[in-house]
């Protein structure tokens, strides 16, 4: 019988080892550099409302690629808008429940949600106390009314403008962290 060999590579020491890697200066002077983003509370963003019911956090903007991350927190029962997605979605439930009226699944906390290119859909949740969503988008949103009619897309452009505006009016500082 197969045995499957595959395990972590070893590891006998915790102590910062100096990799060799003959791209390093580059990589310092070019590259954006990792980071810390805390999203459990609103030290590095704050909650941005988003129509009545609905706040979303900021997380990060990368306008070379047009994604951005945030959390979209629906505060009790209501409904996101039928959209289109131009590109990827990766989401995951942090509380509460979430569904789409075109699908059969309902998303609950440490489900993986995915996305992709072409999806038209209407999000709800019925739960309570609502859902508070990680979302991971690449690509523009199309929005449309009740009627199928275009309203409004949204990307990364419309999610910096409602960031720094919300924080332009209330004294809040830039955090130059979420830009990418
Ligand atoms: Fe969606």
């Amino acid at each position: 019988m197969a045995t499957n060999k595959m395990k972590a590579p070893a590891s006998d020491t915790k102590e910062i080892v100096d990799v060799p890697w003959a791209y390093r200066e580059t990589v310092d002077r070019l590259s954006p550099g990792g980071r810390y983003i805390d999203m459990g509370t609103d030290v590095d963003s704050p909650w941005v409302p988003f129509g009545d019911g609905a706040a979303i956090k900021h997380l990060m903007f990368d306008v070379r690629t047009n994604t951005y991350s945030n959390i979209l927190w629906m505060k009790g029962p209501g409904t996101i808008g039928t959209h289109l997605h131009r590109g990827t979605v990766t989401m995951v439930t942090l509380t509460g429940s979430v569904r789409y009226l075109e699908y059969d699944w309902v998303g609950t906390p440490g489900g993986l949600i995915l996305e992709v290119p072409g999806e038209a859909h209407t999000l709800v949740t019925e739960h309570p106390e609502g859902c508070k969503l990680f979302g991971w988008m690449n690509g523009p949103i199309d929005f449309f009314d009740a009627e199928g009619v275009y309203a409004d897309t949204v990307d990364v452009w419309w999610m910096i403008t409602h960031y720094e505006t919300y924080c332009k009016e209330n004294g809040i500082p830039l955090n130059p962290k979420l830009y990418l």
